[in-house]
């Protein structure tokens, strides 16, 4: 896919030739992730990033030991939530976010950034749909972010 071809941004174009490198069953390899049952993960696992690092109007991606999540503030609230959709692995946290829901760019489903479920047009939770994995957010001494093990 070329970004002068299909109209399509550079991020996307960039993105999407290197998340081989940390997506999917490369990223299992690359970080010798293989193996290893999920009682060998950690419970937390803590970011190094700040409230100031996050913007409020794009996610903040960060790759974790339980794959890639991404950082939302909404308000003064932090929100984190799997980076790639439950639908089609598209790239969620490049979709649009307002109101503690975000978009995702592919295919438009919305999902509820707090209780994971996807949303209907009125905003209804749809049942039956996957949810968004998310983790709880809390702050060290320091005021750096830390994410528990996502659920669900
Ligand atoms: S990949 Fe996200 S809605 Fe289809």
């Amino acid at each position: 896919m070329s970004a002068a071809r299909d109209g399509g941004t550079f991020t996307t174009s960039v993105f999407w030739a290197t998340a081989g490198l940390w997506h999917g069953a490369g990223a299992v390899e690359s970080h010798g992730a293989r193996g290893l049952d999920s009682r060998a993960m950690p419970a937390s696992f803590p970011t190094g990033l700040v409230r100031a690092d996050l913007d409020p109007r794009r996610p903040r991606f960060v790759e974790t030991p339980w794959g890639a999540m991404a950082l939302y503030l909404e308000g003064e609230e932090v929100l984190c939530a799997q980076a790639f959709c439950p639908h089609l692995e598209g790239p969620l946290f490049e979709g649009s976010h307002a109101g503690g829901a975000v978009t995702c760019p592919w295919h438009c489903w919305r999902y509820d950034l707090r209780s994971g479920a996807r949303l209907g047009p009125l905003g209804v939770p749809l049942p039956g749909f996957e949810k968004l994995k998310r983790c709880a957010v809390s702050t060290d001494a320091q005021g750096r972010i830390v994410l528990a093990e996502p659920t669900p």
